[in-house]
């Protein structure tokens, strides 16, 4: 596995790897991997990549001036020894003025999509996303890029970005990897204290429970989005959202199937989670 930091050096490899008749897969990450990261590197070799590129970049322009940014968990070295486990073959480790020249002053926005869900709380976050993937994309030149439906928001953006732009690159979005009692992997869940670490199981316990009521007929994705609240409202966590929506637009469901999603704070850590609603 070679771990690389220029953009020379990404573009030889994968030049190379594709005169071996390889097909490119590539998974971006801010790094703290854990092991739903590492499905996303075992799904891309599943689709066909037979060369995986892995980028961790903490993005400096996805973060809101409040968050967690400058603390966000590093561990390059961790990283590493988890991504030869499941055989990457680059590892690409940018610093910032390596993916943000100096002076640069482009963005890449969208209308619609950001302006629901995580977009309400955090304004500029699917920009800096949008601008960072953008620019990754252009920098590996990848055939298949897997993004984690953890992140659906995210997903629908990249998915969105890519047609509107013409990107020629196929969007595989890999199932939530989660713990055994339930809770989705995130690198944040390492903030939470054995007490928040309990009362977190409420997202998921939530989802589980808006598919079952959907099952036993409840069809009011309005009445669905109550019985979430009121979970994990009781774990004492603060809701962000809780919200059945249409999977491509994000705007409220009128009915299902749908998408099922809810963020909760516990103290200053805020978790996501989502689910299909059939
Ligand atoms: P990060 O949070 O490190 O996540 C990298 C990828 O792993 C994303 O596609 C995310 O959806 C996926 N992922 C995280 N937890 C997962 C889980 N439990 N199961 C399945 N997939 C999971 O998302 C980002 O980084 C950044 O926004 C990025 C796209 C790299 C742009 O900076």
């Amino acid at each position: 596995m070679q771990i690389v930091r220029t953009v020379a050096e990404v573009r030889a490899a994968v030049r190379a790897a594709r005169a071996a008749g390889h097909r490119v897969g590539f998974v971006p990450t801010m790094g703290a991997l854990h092991d739903g990261h590492l499905s996303l590197v075992t799904l891309a070799r599943d689709q066909g990549a037979a060369f995986v590129v892995v980028s961790v970049f903490v993005n400096p322009t996805q973060f809101g001036p409040n968050e967690d940014f400058a603390a966000y968990p590093r561990d390059l070295d961790g990283d590493a020894d988890k991504l030869r486990s499941v055989r990457a073959d680059v590892v690409f480790f940018p610093d910032v003025e390596t993916i943000y020249p100096r002076g640069a002053e482009t963005r890449v926005s969208l209308d619609a999509l950001p302006k629901h869900l995580c977009g309400l709380d955090r304004p500029h976050h699917f920009g800096g996303v949008a601008t960072v993937v953008t620019g990754l994309m252009n920098i590996v030149q990848p055939d298949l890029a897997v993004f984690g439906e953890k992140d659906f928001q995210q997903l629908q953006v990249i998915r969105r970005l890519v047609r509107d732009l013409h990107l020629p690159v196929e969007i595989v979005g890999a199932p939530i990897a989660r713990e055994t009692d339930g809770l989705a992997m995130s690198s944040r869940n390492a903030y939470l204290s054995p007490d928040e670490r309990r009362r977190a199981l409420a997202l998921s316990k939530a989802l589980a429970g808006a598919q079952a009521a959907a099952d036993a007929g409840v069809r009011d994705p309005r009445q669905l989005e109550a019985a979430m609240r009121a979970v994990c409202e009781a774990s004492g966590g603060q809701v962000d959202y809780a919200a059945v929506v249409d999977p491509d637009t994000l705007d409220p469901a009128t009915s299902l199937p749908a998408r099922a999603l809810v963020a909760v704070r516990f103290g200053r850590t805020r978790l996501i989670d989502n689910a299909a609603l059939s």
